[in-house]
């Protein structure tokens, strides 16, 4: 008889997407550049180690911060015993004036609408749990983080519809997309309460148009819904055109209190600042019983107050924020070039992105055939013979086989020069005259040198990723 429960015991969590198991191919065989130099180089992970420098620097030159003192004298006791699920005032003051900046001061926050979380993890479930009964639905633009399935699906038993959006017009959410969503919702019998958008997207890289932004708002007007702005990626954008916060078309178009109160935004410092292992995300609403409610929910998932303490001292140092935001979407732009271009030299294109810490990359004239089936078998060969670990446009939920995301931001520039090198050997392999040539005949050319890898991928094979 099984003691568990049902949620303990049931597969919704996802972690048979082929995003996870790549990670866990990866643990196996972790390249490093002088212990396992043929090992697989993780591009799987949307990690930005680009600017640790300057947040170590400041460190040093702060040390009272982290050492627990204010003024020279020990707070040591008072953060120990701090436990109000409201979060220290002075870290939440940091923390919208720092959401602000970012958005170039076209848009404020007011720390009393604002909700810490451990993460955008917890705040997209602690709002999903404030929306919707399980068995209602939200709208989801694709491709998609494929951590949404687990954060707003696994323990609210809410529903994700996708809105299926096309290569045609480089994945860009439509009326037509919209409604079609809507009315496919009504046909599996579920309630929708609302939309959730990642602006600027992962996996696409791309920061959402000022229609995009207002067809949305319409959109949840007409229909009566929430929409939940994942704006995460807020500080990356490093190209025009800018970032647009979804509270800046709600200024704009002066909706009314009634629709200022159904949009919601999510926040985490995990990208912009490089630390999810701090576990510091946050939710604004204008509505105040989501607000209350989201408030009493974070205990499962508060923010250490030593976190708090650190980062409040860290974000109000304006000179430090005004370089830090500068220099970081300095060198992610920089980075983004080197993998845009060392793609380009493999014969590989990347949709044309402005942020993110990743690309979105096209890799359907390297199929067998236009089918998820056939990009399953790209995805391994790129995986375990190539050793990269990229993921596949299905665990985003794509429909277009052939699409993958690529990150670049949690690596040394010599690790991304390598994997570049590692791609365009593969392609040339695989390539005869600019023709991609049949699975059959790279296997067969490479069929000696693959074959003590033969064992391991069979041994993969009986694990073989769910597709979606
Ligand atoms: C769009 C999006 N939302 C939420 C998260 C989760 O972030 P956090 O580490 O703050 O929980 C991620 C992480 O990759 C993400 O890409």
């Amino acid at each position: 008889m099984n003691l568990l429960s049902r949620k303990a015991t049931c597969n919704a969590h996802g972690e048979n997407s082929s995003y996870f198991l790549g990670w866990q191919e990866y643990e196996k065989n972790p390249f490093d550049e002088t212990r396992n130099p043929d090992g697989i180089i993780q591009m799987g992970l949307a990690e930005n180690q680009l600017s640790f420098n300057l947040l170590e620097s400041w460190l040093a030159n702060n040390p009272d911060a982290a050492g627990f003192k204010r003024d020279g004298e020990s707070i040591f006791r008072e953060l120990a015993l701090f436990q109000d699920y409201h979060g220290l005032p002075a870290f939440k003051k940091a923390l919208v004036e720092f959401m602000a900046e970012i958005r170039g001061y076209k848009v404020s926050f007011d720390p009393n609408n604002l909700v810490l979380t451990a993460g955008a993890t917890s705040a997209n479930e602690t709002l999903t749990f404030c929306l919707a009964e399980p068995g209602e639905a939200l709208l989801i633009p694709t491709p998609y983080y494929p951590g949404f399935d687990r954060d707003l699906k696994w323990r609210t038993g809410v529903e994700i519809v996708p809105i299926h959006c096309t290569s045609s017009n480089s994945f860009q959410i439509t009326e037509s997309a919209l409604e079609k969503a809507f009315l496919e919702a009504q046909k599996r019998n579920l309630r929708v309460k609302g939309v959730l958008v990642t602006n600027p997207s992962n996996p696409l890289g791309t920061t959402m148009s000022r229609n995009e932004l207002n067809l949305l708002i319409s959109f949840i007007i007409e229909k009566g819904i929430h929409l939940i702005s994942d704006e995460i990626y807020s500080g990356t954008v490093f190209n025009s055109p800018g970032f647009i916060s979804i509270m800046e078309v709600l200024a704009d178009r002066k909706c009314d209190i009634e629709v200022w109160n159904r949009v919601h935004t999510v926040y985490s410092l995990s990208k912009d600042l490089g630390l999810p292992g701090f576990r510091v995300g946050a939710i604004y609403s204008n509505d105040n019983r989501v607000v209350t409610a989201a408030t009493k929910m974070s205990s499962f998932g508060l923010v250490s107050s030593q976190t708090q303490y650190l980062l409040s001292v860290l974000l109000s140092d304006n000179k430090f924020t005004s370089n830090y935001i500068f220099e970081n979407q300095r060198r992610i732009k920089e980075r983004h070039e080197m993998l845009v271009s060392g793609l380009r030299n493999a014969g590989i294109r990347c949709l044309k992105s402005n942020a993110g810490l990743f690309c979105w990359v096209d890799m359907r004239h390297l199929l067998k055939s236009k089918t998820l089936e056939a990009e399953m078998e790209l995805w391994k060969k790129i995986l375990y013979e190539v050793r990269l670990n990229i993921s596949p446009g299905s665990s985003c939920h794509c429909t277009e086989p052939g699409w993958f995301r690529v990150c670049f931001a949690n690596m040394s520039e010599e690790t991304l020069n390598l994997a570049m090198k590692r791609m365009k050997d593969f392609v040339d392999t695989n390539t005869t005259n600019g023709k991609n040539q049949s699975h059959q005949n790279f296997t067969r050319n490479s069929r000696r040198k693959l074959l003590s890898k033969w064992v391991f991928r069979l041994s993969f094979h009986n694990r073989e990723p769910k597709e979606r």
